[in-house]
């Protein structure tokens, strides 16, 4: 069983970027707990974070008969991206967003996730917790696929 997880623009600034908001977690240090939750239940992980959408495009289709789950955060593309929602679309491999923050709770413009309606599901506001509920969840997911 392999996850992957992909990480949009910015969150490669974890640590550094509006900590108030983000909290002071590296995206190394989240990756090393998904790893961790990873490895206790015998799944394959691989991590990807880009700040560009064409490649966010490019590696969910390299997702094809190589992922069994993807995990995306797609950052401000989760506000904008009709390409990122259409190669989720496409692959057709259960997804699940996450985002650190509660995008509800924020400015309006985050209100509305283009990318939500073709996951399986969305986990906001729990902040690196948010990655662990995923894992929880896209664990049980495929489990249940495998059974
Ligand atoms: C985010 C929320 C987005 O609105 C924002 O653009 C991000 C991070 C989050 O994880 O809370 O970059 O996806």
């Amino acid at each position: 069983m392999k996850i992957v997880v992909i990480q949009g623009p910015n969150l490669n600034m974890l640590g550094i970027r509006e900590k108030n908001i983000y909290g002071p977690m590296k995206l190394e240090d989240i990756h090393s707990q998904m790893k961790a939750f990873a490895d206790q239940n015998k799944t394959e992980i691989e991590f990807f974070q880009s700040n560009l959408e064409g490649e966010i495009v490019d590696r969910i289709q390299e997702c094809i008969g190589d992922a069994d789950g993807i995990i995306i955060n797609p950052a401000a593309y989760t506000h904008t991206s009709i390409a990122i929602r259409d190669a989720i679309a496409a692959v057709q491999i259960p997804t699940l967003e996450v985002h650190l923050s509660n995008i509800y709770q924020r400015e309006e413009f985050r209100h509305k996730s283009l990318i939500a309606p073709v996951c399986a599901g969305q986990i906001s506001g729990m902040g690196p917790f948010s990655y662990h509920l995923a894992m929880v969840g896209m664990t049980q997911m495929l489990s249940e696929v495998a059974a």
